[in-house]
């Protein structure tokens, strides 16, 4: 408890303070104080056009944030917030540029964590909160993960909520604009949300899901991904080792012969998805010259998954074909 109450201190003073959330740490920040709001792009590395999710404790702080709010948001909001959902809505006149990155719509969520939900209370406004990473790196699920990515001095605190029980980032959808739409899947399914507002007349599903501003690389390792098919994963996989490359698999099957860095990952998307960041950071801890993943399954409950695992693997290029200096491309940032 004190801890919570010297974080909402530290909030309130316009510091930063990372927290869990049930999808992954949040790297939070007063969302009403300009300044401190910046703290969180500098610290991140991240471009300022990228705008912010605003975590509220309680759906009646809506209004605060959003206007115009339409039944399909209190439909949402009521079937899935708590949790791991975010609404793209039209903002309050007051919400800062800075949170919304000069846009007239702005993204709000109701986290599920406890130690969230507390926090939010006793600070008792809206916390902004992107991943708790440098920009383009993969969302930490762990503290330990994001005691990792930041120096001493950039954080107030770090609380501690034990490790991420979603794994990847929220749904997004934007009802900012008549018809729902998918902004980036996650595990709220799409299914269930267009399910969900069946009657509404703002249902559309024509459009592609995609991020405004989002960049492809975004979640990657610092070893290059490369995704592989079920049926191609032994052959990708021999053809790098004869090479004299090292690789650090991901997989659903168990290694054929004796390998060093591998991982056998359920065929269950919610316990898939739990492992994914985690999974991934040990292999890139490994040092190989290149991460290896099988595809997943292509039904829509993988959805999430994809989408984490293609941003990983986006302009990953094996070494030789690349021709860039080993160093660069086993230890480069893509932002
Ligand atoms: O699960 C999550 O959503 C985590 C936890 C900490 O809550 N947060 C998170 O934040 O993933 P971040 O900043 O890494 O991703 C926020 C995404 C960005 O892709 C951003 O473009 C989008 O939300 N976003 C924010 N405001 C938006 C808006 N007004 N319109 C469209 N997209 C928006
Ligand atoms: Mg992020």
């Amino acid at each position: 408890m004190i801890q919570i109450r010297n974080a909402a201190d530290a909030l309130a003073q316009g510091q930063l303070v990372a927290f869990p959330t049930e999808t992954v740490y949040g790297l939070g920040a007063d969302a009403k104080n300009a300044e401190a709001v910046r703290k969180v792009f500098e610290a991140k590395g991240r471009p300022a056009n990228h705008p912010l999710i605003v975590h509220i404790a309680e759906f009646d702080q809506l209004a605060q944030w959003c206007r115009d709010i339409p039944e399909a948001a209190e439909l949402l909001a009521k079937l899935f917030w708590p949790g791991p959902l975010t609404l793209v809505l039209k903002k309050a006149e007051n919400v800062l540029p800075e949170v919304t990155g000069g846009q007239d719509s702005v993204a709000v969520r109701i986290p599920s964590h406890p130690v969230a939900i507390a926090l939010l209370r006793k600070f008792g406004s809206g916390i902004v909160a992107p991943s708790a990473n440098k920009f383009g790196r993969l969302s930490p699920t762990t503290a330990a993960d994001v005691r990792e990515e930041f120096a001493d001095d950039e954080l107030a605190m770090i609380l501690d909520g034990g490790p991420c029980e979603v794994g990847i980032e929220s749904t997004i959808v934007d009802l900012s604009r008549g018809a729902a739409r998918i902004l980036r899947p996650g595990m709220v399914l799409a299914e269930s949300i267009f399910v969900a507002l069946d009657n509404a007349p703002e249902m559309d599903l024509s459009d592609t899901p995609r991020v405004p501003g989002s960049l492809a690389s975004h979640y990657a390792p610092r070893t290059p991904v490369r995704l592989a098919s079920s049926a191609d994963i032994s052959q990708v996989i021999d053809e790098f080792e004869s090479q004299g490359f090292e690789t650090a698999v991901l997989s659903f099957k168990p290694p054929a012969m004796l390998h060093k860095h591998w991982i056998m990952a359920k065929k269950f998307p919610s316990h898939y998805a739990h492992t994914l960041y985690r999974n991934l950071r040990k292999l890139d801890g490994a040092s190989a010259d290149m991460i290896i993943v099988e595809e997943p399954p292509d039904d829509s409950d993988w959805d999430g998954i994809w989408d984490r695992l293609k941003r990983a693997a986006f302009d990953s290029k094996p070494k030789e074909k690349s021709g860039i200096a080993d160093s660069e491309l086993v230890h480069g940032d893509r932002e």
